[in-house]
């Protein structure tokens, strides 16, 4: 069947949901989840966003330069989803959902104690495209939790990432597929 242009995404899917989390000018954290996100370099190593151009998240990108992505899991799919929800700019929806920030190691913003893993990133550019604005970040620094990353390798099954479909609908990863050679 012939997809209707606007939806072409959906079945590129599904994507890593992610949270980022950001300080305004006047240091009030803010978070909401995303999930057109990608690596785009490794060295240097870059990382791409798509923001709509009216998320408070793209607002306290363009005035504090930096912003942290939060890998989530399963466990937090309640709490991501109330940060998806509309607060007033300066309301932190980590707090609002339960959620506790993270001392960051290099930038200012908190990450989020519960996710996976977190991305320290600094701004590198903007770029409008379409209907969203793609914001490349630089990774400054990577963390992930000790019991999720073995031998250099991703825990995937233990780790149990949320990845989006679309609207309300998440898949959890359950088997890894190899080829036979
Ligand atoms: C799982 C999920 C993925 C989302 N992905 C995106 C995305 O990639 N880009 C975007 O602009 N909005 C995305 N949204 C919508 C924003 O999270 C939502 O509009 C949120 O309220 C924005 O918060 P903010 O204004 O505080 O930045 C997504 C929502 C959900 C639930």
């Amino acid at each position: 069947m012939k997809l209707e242009l606007e939806n072409f995404y959906k079945i590129l899917a599904p994507r890593p949901a992610v949270l980022i989390s950001t300080l305004d000018a006047r240091g009030r954290t803010n978070a909401a989840p995303f999930s057109f996100v990608m690596p785009v370099s490794r060295t240097p190593p870059l990382i791409a966003l798509a923001l709509a151009p009216q998320r408070h998240t793209l607002a306290n990108i363009r005035e504090t330069r930096e912003f942290v992505v939060n890998i989530a899991s399963e466990e937090i799919l309640e709490e991501l989803w109330i940060c998806g929800k509309s607060f007033p700019k300066g309301v932190s929806e980590i707090k609002e959902s339960g959620l506790t920030e993270r001392k960051p190691k290099i930038v200012k913003a908190p990450g989020i104690e519960q996710c996976i893993g977190w991305f320290e990133c600094a701004l590198e550019f903007e770029k409008e495209t379409g209907d969203h604005v793609i914001v490349v970040g630089r990774v400054l620094n990577a963390e992930v939790k000790d019991e999720f990353f073995r031998e250099g390798e991703f825990d995937l099954l233990k780790a149990k990432p949320l990845m989006h479909l679309g609207g309300e609908n998440f898949a959890i990863p359950e088997r890894i597929a190899r080829p036979q050679k």
